[in-house]
């Protein structure tokens, strides 16, 4: 997820984009860059790293009233100054949000047509694609309009050429853009908060829709170039408010982007025959078909969806997984070697512990395969193959939507696993990759139905001393991560445990002061987690339980039930966590904790 902004009108369009770029530094902040048009010559001034650099490499003379910027979170390409946007062709600069599924065919055309490229990212064949026809004669306008044509994934972007200094052309499909309406002067950015300081009147685009913007005002138009009427939204939220997107939280505003996340994850991995693909993956397939066992390595929430990942690879590979938190691993004489895959799963991609791991393996010969959301970052550039979450920045210290998007990410590589060992057949991953694309959709219901769920049950509960969480088979991992969600913003001490571990110690804790949160989908072990409820609530304990959509063997067994929708037994941990995620945040809302930045934590624990 990327941040663009751009400007035209009478004031100096660089202070205004670079004030805008600050605002979206929360989309991503791994590089940024302007394009201008002055003189009627287009200037580019980009660099890696934070907004700061960029600012002091932009020279004080620069003064255009037309321009577009760009903050970068990768997602094809390192972090560099030659991946930073705006990509540049000829008299064209473009800034892009968003993912070209179809770039490398377009770059090969463009290639044998005699185009240099300066970069690894899919944003720039989009450049090349504009000046070439401009080429040709065509204006800017259409030029855009046709090149997009071409585009096959999702985009927003903002185009300025050299020699048009009075027009900036914007356009989107599937990643947001609004236009601001000042006077005189217009805006577009991938989110209001660049623009709620000059105007409050904005346009939201709908996807395939372009807009010119030029002095005089704005024209919508759809693909084909009919003229669209836009209403014109007057925009109440205060800039603060708008840089969450209206949430209170950035936990909260990512809790809500699972869905986008998981799709954005997915789709684009999942082949029209059926198939699994991962781009730019390095790891050959002899290595996923021929190792003799797989060693899974990460910390907290990570470590968590290496749990669950186990049971899918032994389940759809049947490949013996070993899973071990990083911190334990790097301090054992761990048996790894040649035929052991290696896979360290990260968000941030800076746990030192989940590094040195990973180096650990890598000295004994291991190939290692890391699941990561940075591009770039210290995991993505030592390990030997990738795959990345395309989640965007996740801010929030708790991690929401790096967990369903690893979850997703690992589901994938088991279907491909699994595929290439003749243990998946093609119906099979038809049906699995089917479950998985419907994912985001029942995560969007699961969210529409479980927030006020979720709130009502935090009022009762947001007092409680103890918490225990229970799960079993795909949902034990899920417990411990609900507990961790809970512990780590509200502050109240919370345990997962697997279920059937109830009568080897932890039923002691059970009393009416207990509540105990239980996962129960409707599944093969759903009799069993039946009949832990009724030792819980046996005991006085108060039993919150979450069932699938059409079970209807929990009512009234639990003192609070919920329902998830159905889908495969493998994938209800996706939809398991959501309500959990929801719970840990209203209760630590009503217990006034720092939801986004919890006491005594790091996003990124880059220290032992
Ligand atoms: C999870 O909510 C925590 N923020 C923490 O456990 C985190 O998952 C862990 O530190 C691992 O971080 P990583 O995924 O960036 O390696």
């Amino acid at each position: 997820m990327c941040g663009i902004v751009g400007y035209i009108g009478e004031k100096n369009a660089v202070p205004i984009l670079l004030e805008g770029l600050r605002k979206l530094e929360y989309r991503g902040y791994d590089s940024a860059g302007i394009a201008f048009l002055m003189g009627g010559n287009l200037g580019v001034r980009r660099s890696a790293g934070k907004l700061k650099n960029l600012e002091s490499s932009i020279e004080a003379e620069i003064s255009s009233g037309v321009g577009i910027g760009h903050t970068r979170w990768a997602t094809h390409g390192r972090p560099c100054e030659a991946n930073a946007h705006p990509h540049r062709c000829g008299r064209v600069a473009v800034v892009h949000n968003g993912i070209i599924e179809n770039y490398a065919e377009l770059k090969a055309e463009l290639s044998k047509r005699g185009h240099r490229f300066s970069s690894e990212t899919d944003t720039e064949v989009i450049a090349h694609l504009i000046d070439e026809r401009l080429s040709n004669g065509l204006d800017l306008e259409s030029a855009v309009r046709q090149s997009l044509g071409d585009l096959k994934g999702a985009y927003a972007i903002s185009v300025v050429a050299e020699g048009r200094p009075d027009v900036l052309v914007a356009a989107r499909a599937g990643c947001p853009l609004v236009i601001g309406l000042g006077a005189g002067e217009f805006f577009v950015a991938s989110d209001l908060p660049p623009i709620l300081g000059y105007t409050k009147e904005t346009i939201f685009l709908d996807d395939y829709e372009m807009a010119i913007l030029c002095r005089e005002g704005v024209k919508v138009t759809d693909l084909y170039g009919k003229s669209r009427e836009k209403e014109v939204c007057r925009v109440q939220w205060s800039p603060a408010m708008a840089e969450k997107g209206g949430y209170k939280h950035f936990m909260l505003k990512e809790i809500y982007e699972q869905p986008q996340s998981i799709r954005d994850t997915s789709l684009c991995r999942i082949s029209p025959s059926g198939g699994v693909v991962f781009e730019d993956f390095s790891v050959p397939e002899s290595v996923l078909r021929g190792a003799r066992k797989a060693a899974l390595i990460a910390c907290g929430t990570s470590w968590h969806s290496c749990l669950i990942a186990k049971l899918w690879l032994e389940e759809l590979a049947r490949l013996p997984v070993e899973v071990d938190i990083a911190s334990e691993f790097r301090y054992r004489n761990p048996i790894v070697g040649p035929d052991t895959l290696f896979v360290a799963v990260t968000q941030s991609g800076e746990t030192a512990d989940t590094l040195a791991a990973m180096r650990e393996a890598k000295k004994l010969g291991a190939k290692a395969v890391t699941i990561c959301n940075v591009v770039g970052s210290t995991a993505a550039r030592e390990a030997d193959g990738v795959i990345y979450t395309h989640a965007g920045p996740e801010i929030g210290v708790a991690s929401t939507k790096a967990f369903t998007a690893q979850l997703t990410a690992l589901f994938l590589l088991a279907v491909r696993i699994g595929t290439l060992r003749g243990i998946v057949d093609n119906e099979m991953a038809a049906f699995l990759l089917g479950e998985l694309s419907a994912m985001p959709g029942k995560v969007e219901q699961t969210l529409s139905i479980m927030d006020e769920e979720m709130g009502r049950l935090a009022r009762i509960f947001y007092k409680a001393r103890d918490f225990l969480y229970l799960g079993r088979g795909y949902n034990y991992p899920v417990a411990l991560e609900g507990a961790l969600k809970l512990k780590e913003i509200s502050y109240i001490h919370a345990e997962g445990y697997a279920a059937g571990e109830m009568k080897h110690g932890p039923i002691a804790l059970i009393d009416e002061k207990m509540p105990v949160v239980v996962l129960a989908p409707s599944d093969d072990v759903f009799e069993k987690v039946a009949s832990n409820i009724e030792e819980v609530r046996s005991r006085g304990g108060q039993v919150i339980a979450f069932t699938t959509d059409t079970d209807r063997r929990l009512e009234g067994k639990a003192d609070y039930l919920y329902r998830v929708p159905d889908t495969v037994p493998c994938l209800t941990p996706i939809l398991m966590a959501v309500p959990l995620q929801l719970l840990a945040y209203r209760i630590a809302l009503l217990r006034g904790s720092d939801v986004d930045q919890p006491r005594n934590l790091a996003k990124s624990v880059t220290v032992e």
